[in-house]
């Protein structure tokens, strides 16, 4: 993995079901809100459709499910990969059909979906974990879904929580999604005032949206200057990497095959090599 250095982040927990799982036995779950975020509660009263297919990715506790459930929607999913939360749900709502728990990954998770609320599952991912995100987001929503919730508008020493800000989430969202609304919000719990942004993107169907997986790319080319090259590619619109730089996430009008992603980043390699 010597090759991966280039302004990687590397993190020194490995966040799996294990990481989550042993938080949840502990009782250390600083995240949990123990009530739905007002700025999803005031999302979702906007929503007219109770029959719209909503999934909770990382949902804990998942007190906007509850919410969604009190308010009468009948097509909920969530999902976490710790069995405490997923089986403490399953207790809570054993006798409810309007709600779907499953314990299991996110990014094996195949759904069609209408609205995905966000609330804490993109910060407690890697950062490198981003371009991924976005893809599976893509993968599972309807033409025209939502995706909506919240996202930290700062930073963190170490996570997770991972934060950023809106300029980094517009470069990665962008083309895979319209923006309906991007912002800091007004009504955080206090503890997260003046540090959340509330978003709403909607799927943008008419686009492929592709990663790409490059493991032993060595770094000869800057990062820069892998962004420009390929966006020189004929149809892409978008191109963001992850901070390790193994993804590449790239959207277009055409489809893009991995063979022309490569000879546009070996043809930088080599040519940095020649001067
Ligand atoms: C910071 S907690 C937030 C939980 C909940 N959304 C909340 O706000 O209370 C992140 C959650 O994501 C879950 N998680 C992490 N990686 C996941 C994955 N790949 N698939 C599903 N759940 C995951 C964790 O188990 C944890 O419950």
């Amino acid at each position: 993995m010597s090759d991966l250095k280039c302004g990687a982040t590397s993190l020194d927990k490995t966040l799996d079901a294990a990481y989550w799982e042993a938080h949840y036995s502990a009782n250390t779950t600083g995240w949990d809100l123990g009530m739905v975020a007002p700025p999803i509660k005031m999302y979702i009263d906007t929503i007219a459709d109770k029959n719209s297919r909503i999934l909770i990715p990382g949902c804990g506790n998942s007190y906007e499910a509850e919410y969604l459930l009190n308010q009468g929607f009948t097509n909920i999913t969530v999902i976490d990969i710790a069995p405490t939360p997923a089986s403490i749900l399953q207790e809570k709502f054993k006798k409810n059909a309007a709600i779907q728990i499953i314990l299991g990954d996110f990014f094996e998770h195949q759904g069609n979906y209408d609205l995905i609320i966000e609330q804490t599952f993109f910060c407690a991912l890697p950062p490198t974990m981003r371009q991924k995100y976005v893809w599976k987001m893509h993968q599972l929503l309807a033409n025209k879904g939502i995706l909506a919730g919240l996202l930290f508008n700062r930073t963190f020493e170490s996570g997770p929580p991972f934060g950023g800000n809106q300029e980094e989430y517009e470069m990665l969202f962008k083309g895979a999604f319209d923006f309906l609304e991007m912002g800091k919000t007004q009504n955080s719990i206090a503890p997260r005032a003046n540090s959340e942004l509330f978003f709403e993107l909607r799927k943008n169907s008419t686009v492929f949206v592709n990663r790409y997986q490059f493991e032993n790319i060595k770094c000869s080319a800057s990062s820069k200057d892998v962004t420009e090259k390929l966006l020189t590619i004929e149809s892409v619109l978008n191109v963001s990497r992850s901070s390790n730089f193994v993804e590449i996430l790239i959207v277009s009008t055409t489809d893009v095959p991995g063979k022309t992603v490569q000879d546009a980043i070996y043809n930088i390699k080599e040519n940095k090599e020649l001067n």
